[in-house]
């Protein structure tokens, strides 16, 4: 079957349910789905009722859509994505970000919990992403190409679109919040990094470390979304503190962390609705 088909199988079943299109995709990583409570006007479709969707199984991770406004902009949010390391391959972790381009996303934010490799970040901070490097040892359009979904060799120069870092950064300075920038670096997870890999990611040139985001954005890059990617630092990675992590650390980092982040991703929206 292709991947077109399945795409609108899956829309067949959501578009019915839907007030208007949504314009901006916004995916919440480890404990920020909170901002999915914000919208107005709110309608939720569960994962498991959407064709081609497998079942979400991480704690901090709801598994639904949420479509509705924010701040007057019609947006779909995804309360909990899919991961690489549950098992599930390439195509099903970025799956939905297909079926958000169908329905009528033009622009997708995506976010997500990740360890601080840049020892000038504190847990709490925020960081737009502007470039990434993929180590998870695959890729999301591995097999045969769809040239109706994208072309064969999409280009990566310009993954994170300047002029919406340029206008995050600015957003957040207008609203007082301290706002860093560099490059994300995915793994497969889910193990921790070992001192000595998260060395290696830092000489490398990689800010943050995490085990998402990587697959959806190359994928909303192949179908021609603009991104704006940000990264919740919600540790010292590995080896930079004497003391070990826990996926509990990270959920209790998000937890002080969401008010600042919920006011910046509305901001943000607010003037991507302009
Ligand atoms: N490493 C990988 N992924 C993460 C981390 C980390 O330190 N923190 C949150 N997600």
């Amino acid at each position: 079957m292709s991947m077109e088909t399945m795409i609108n199988e899956a829309m067949n079943v959501i578009k019915p349910e839907l007030k208007e299109q949504p314009k901006i995709g916004l995916i919440l990583g480890s404990g920020l789905g909170v901002l999915a409570d914000e919208l107005a006007e709110a309608v939720t479709i569960s994962y498991q009722k959407v064709p081609y969707f497998p079942e979400s199984t991480v704690k901090g991770h709801a598994g639904q859509f949420v479509f509705g406004r924010l701040e007057g902009v019609p947006v779909v949010a995804m309360q909990g994505r899919y991961h690489f390391y549950e098992g599930y391959d390439l195509k099903q972790v970025t799956f939905p970000v297909r079926v958000m381009k169908a329905l009528g996303v033009k622009q997708l934010i995506v976010t997500n919990a990740a360890g601080g490799v840049n020892t000038s970040f504190k847990p709490g901070d925020l960081m737009i992403i502007n470039d990434h490097i993929n180590m998870l040892g695959t890729n999301p359009l591995i097999g045969p190409n769809e040239t109706n979904l994208g072309v064969r060799f999409p280009d990566m120069s310009e993954v994170y679109n300047k002029d919406l870092i340029e206008m995050a950064k600015s957003v957040a300075g207008e609203h007082q919040i301290d706002i860093k920038e560099g490059i994300y670096y995915a793994t497969s997870g889910p193990s921790y990094e070992t001192p000595a890999e998260v060395r290696m990611i830092r000489t490398l040139g990689g800010d943050a470390v995490g085990m998402s985001t990587v697959p959806e954005v190359i994928v909303a890059r192949h179908s021609g979304l603009e991104v704006l990617g940000i990264s919740c630092i919600t540790n010292a990675a590995s080896g930079i503190l004497d003391q070990p992590l826990s996926h509990e650390e990270v959920i209790e980092t998000t937890e002080k962390v969401k008010a600042t982040f919920v006011q910046l991703v509305k901001a943000i929206v607010q003037k991507m609705g302009e």
